[in-house]
């Protein structure tokens, strides 16, 4: 994997555990109301080595959640195997969490968000528990709503709840499922260096499944890129691009764009674009605020 911390060879904290989490052969089959099966992913293979960060991008429709819930052990593949370290992944094992879209469904509006971070834990005694939880809410920069309600925060603050509640345990693998589609533009930009700054704090591997093209590039250090259902990888690009990344200065890095065609080519089924070829689109211009530390240092939440 290349160096979380990029080129410059800023001091990279440790990742935490050694084992790749390899995905082979999955081929998966839903049955439909009517009790038709339909084929949602055909035959997808890949491997997230120990504290990479992939990105998974492809149509609506295509079977990205399918293939979480596959991953995560919610659901059984129909042929092929998830396995972490040799251990074969059947059921939602404790060293993954995962963060989905919607966080209004994922916190419980009648518990403080002390007590929805805490449900992640076992295994300890209650004091243990709340103080593990308020750690996490803490480390998301929500340590003074601990008594609060989910309902009492912004839709960017409940979704660092869940990021809190997912990454309160000893956590190798974050799998998260669209987890910025359902906030602002700006709320996003700062969600997404935060996830950032927990991963490379942290060094967990994670799995992030988004509709948007720059977002996989700017994070990740791989894009995998699927086809319309059923799923299946057509191409993947390795996101050489400097760490720590920077939502003006990294979107602006001429190669951030070849990036972003490149991917774009995959996803829209034109495949990788030849040297020299006309160009591609590019991608969406630098967003114009400043970035999200700044703004977190004035204490501006979301
Ligand atoms: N429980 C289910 N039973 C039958 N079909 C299902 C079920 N869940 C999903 N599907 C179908 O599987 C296909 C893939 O769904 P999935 O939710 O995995 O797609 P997705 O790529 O995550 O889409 P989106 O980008 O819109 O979130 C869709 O055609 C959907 O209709
Ligand atoms: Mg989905």
């Amino acid at each position: 994997m290349a160096s979380r911390w990029g080129r410059e060879g800023i001091a990279a904290p440790g990742v935490r555990h050694e084992r790749r989490l390899v995905v082979r052969g999955v081929r998966k089959g839903l049955r439909t109301a009517s009790g038709e099966v339909r084929e949602i992913l055909a035959d997808v293979s890949f491997e997230v080595a120990p504290g990479e960060l992939v990105a998974v991008v492809g149509p609506s429709g295509a079977g990205k959640t399918t293939l979480l819930r596959t991953i995560s052990g919610l659901l059984a593949p129909d042929e092929g195997e998830v396995r972490y370290g040799g251990e074969a992944v059947d059921d939602v094992p404790a060293w993954l969490s995962i963060v989905f879209q919607d966080y209004s469904k994922s916190l419980f509006p009648w518990m403080r968000n002390l007590d929805n971070v805490a449900l992640a834990l076992s295994g300890m005694g209650r004091h243990e528990r709340e103080q593990r939880a308020a750690g996490a809410l803490e480390r998301v920069g929500l340590g003074a709503f601990a008594r609060s309600y989910p309902w009492e925060l912004s839709g960017g603050m409940q979704q660092r709840v869940a990021l809190a509640r997912a990454l309160c345990g000893e956590v190798s693998v974050l799998v998260m499922d669209e987890p910025f589609a359902s906030v602002d533009a700006l709320t996003r930009t700062q969600l997404e260096d935060e996830v950032l700054r927990l991963w490379g704090e942290m060094g967990f591997s994670a799995i992030l499944v988004t509709h948007d093209v720059g977002e996989a590039v700017y994070m990740a250090d791989r894009v995998i890129a699927l086809s319309s259902r059923p799923a299946r990888i057509v191409g993947e690009v390795a996101i050489d691009l400097p760490r720590p990344r920077d939502h003006l200065a990294t979107r602006q890095d001429p190669r951030f764009g070849q990036l972003y065609g490149e991917v774009l080519a995959l996803v829209e089924g034109v495949g990788r674009p030849a040297a020299g070829g006309a160009p591609l689109p590019g991608p969406p211009a630098a967003p114009a605020v400043p970035p999200a530390r700044h703004r977190q240092e004035e204490g501006d939440l979301p």
